[in-house]
């Protein structure tokens, strides 16, 4: 057996290898992202052909990793919509950092363990660092605490176990859970799981300006107390996925107070903005949550996956999720030592934290405040160019870096624009459904749009409008 088999068997690599690999990793991403503006925003591909390219047992016999860098850069990194792209204006975008993505590598390659203090202090230390600097910015007393989780989605329902835990004591029958008809469906899919049955949830028709309404809401709990049954929970939007909007914070905060009701706000994609000046303005009240969702792999530039649950008090949080077995007898021996497994689902768990915290101290928080502040602007000037031209019917204001609208009265069309759109491949938009109609959505969260990005796209999707 010469040495680089007897590696392979050892799952491993020789030092030049893992050198000569890892810098061919990393050309590739730097080419990505000095790239990406000069390609298309991404493709879809066909399933046939896609699903058949990979449906193979793997070798017997390894092969190069520098060869299989080439396959993965002709078969999977084209085939995929580039949602860090500077003009991928669907959903809810994912314009990461580069040093984001290093601390991955590192997180990964030091594969830190980041559920027990005994595991990864350091890592702890920091997953509390940042996450009580995000209690700080949301205007969370010092009690507060929280975890970093997958996504929004997983945020939504840690922090609704929370909720049930602390208010119900885990019994959910007759108890009953309020949101808006613009909620995330994670936050249904959430209480699905926890327990909850569709007659348990009232889904609320929301304002002219898609809010939750404070009269409807008052009405609903208060026929659901007629009825005898115990409204617990509150879920408000501070950004909606649709269009940005805002549910009147301070109000609900107010009611959910005089009704005893736990208040999550789902900030998964809007929270972040509460850096700036503008966002500030707009999340007045957040503060009064007893929970927030904020997902910084959206608003805040990092890689997936990255969310985050804050909760007003940790000791809730830790009170729903711990419990304490014999194997982990020397993880509990201390009660000063933070472990992020008593406060979520996940036991082993990788070092998220340290994406957040190596990019807001490389760039700064003035660089982030900024480039938040800049998606507010570039959806105002998308309103703008659209409303400067014919035809185009503003749906619902740019707010929160969200604007929506359409083109004549045609629900076809809008899918036929997203159609063209992506077979053009200049910018990418998706469209949702706005009481009824179909309407085309514009997110521009990505700092490196640039005017021009928003200009251009406006422009050729008013060509393609005319001539569709
Ligand atoms: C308001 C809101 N809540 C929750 C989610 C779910 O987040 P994730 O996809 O990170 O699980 C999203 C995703 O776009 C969202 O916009």
């Amino acid at each position: 057996m010469n040495d680089s088999s007897a590696d392979r068997s050892r799952i491993a690599l020789s030092r030049d290898e893992m050198r000569e690999f890892g810098y061919q990793v990393v050309d590739l991403l730097v080419e990505h992202f000095a790239n990406v503006r000069n390609g298309p925003v991404g493709a879809k591909a066909d399933p046939a052909r896609m699903v058949a390219l990979f449906d193979q047992d793997p070798p017997e016999a390894g092969r190069d990793p520098n060869d299989l860098l080439a396959q993965l850069d002709r078969d999977v990194f084209p085939n995929n919509l580039h949602v860090d792209h500077p003009r991928f204006f669907a959903f809810v975008p994912g314009p990461n950092n580069f040093v984001s993505t290093m601390a991955d590598a590192l997180a990964a390659g030091f594969n830190i363990f980041n559920g027990t203090w005994l595991g990864g202090s350091a890592a702890a230390a920091v997953e509390l660092g940042v996450v009580r600097w995000l209690c700080r910015i949301c205007g969370f007393p010092d009690a507060a605490g929280g975890l970093f989780l997958s996504g929004g989605s997983m945020a939504n329902l840690t922090a609704l176990v929370a909720a049930r835990h602390s208010l119900l004591k885990d019994r959910v029958e007759g108890a009953t859970v309020y949101f808006s008809d613009q909620t995330h469906s994670s936050v249904e899919r959430a209480l699905r799981v926890i327990g909850f049955l569709p007659e348990q949830m009232r889904k609320l028709p929301s304002d002219e300006h898609f809010r939750l309404s404070i009269q409807t809401l008052r009405a609903a709990i208060a026929d659901d107390r007629a009825k005898g049954l115990r409204p617990f929970c509150v879920i408000a939007n501070a950004g909606t996925t649709n269009t940005g909007a805002v549910d009147p914070l301070n109000e609900l905060a107010d009611l959910a107070a005089k009704e005893k009701l736990w208040l999550h706000i789902d900030g998964a994609f809007g929270a972040a903005a509460i850096l700036s000046e503008r966002g500030k303005e707009l999340l007045k009240g957040l503060e009064r949550a007893d929970s927030i969702s904020l997902d910084p792999h959206k608003w805040l530039f990092q890689s997936f996956e990255c969310g985050c649950v804050l909760v007003r008090d940790a000791v809730l949080l830790k009170s729903a999720f711990q419990i304490k077995p014999d194997y982990l007898r020397d993880v509990h021996r201390s009660e000063q030592e933070f472990n992020p497994c008593d406060y979520g689902v996940q036991l082993s768990r990788s070092f998220r934290a340290l994406k957040v915290w190596l990019s807001l101290q490389t760039f700064g928080v003035t660089a982030f405040r900024e480039a938040i502040t800049r998606g507010f602007g570039l959806a105002e000037l998308a309103e703008r160019e659209l409303r400067a031209r014919k035809g185009w019917e503003i749906l619902s204001p740019a707010q929160m870096a969200t604007v929506c609208f359409r083109f004549g009265n045609s629900d076809d069309l809008q899918t036929r624009l997203v159609d063209a759109m992506m077979k053009d491949g200049y910018a990418l938009l998706t469209s949702t459904e706005l009481r009824g109609a179909v309407a085309l959505r514009l997110c521009t969260i990505n700092p490196r749009t640039t005017e021009q990005d928003i200009i251009e796209t406006v422009e050729r999707l008013d060509n393609f409008a005319r001539k569709l």
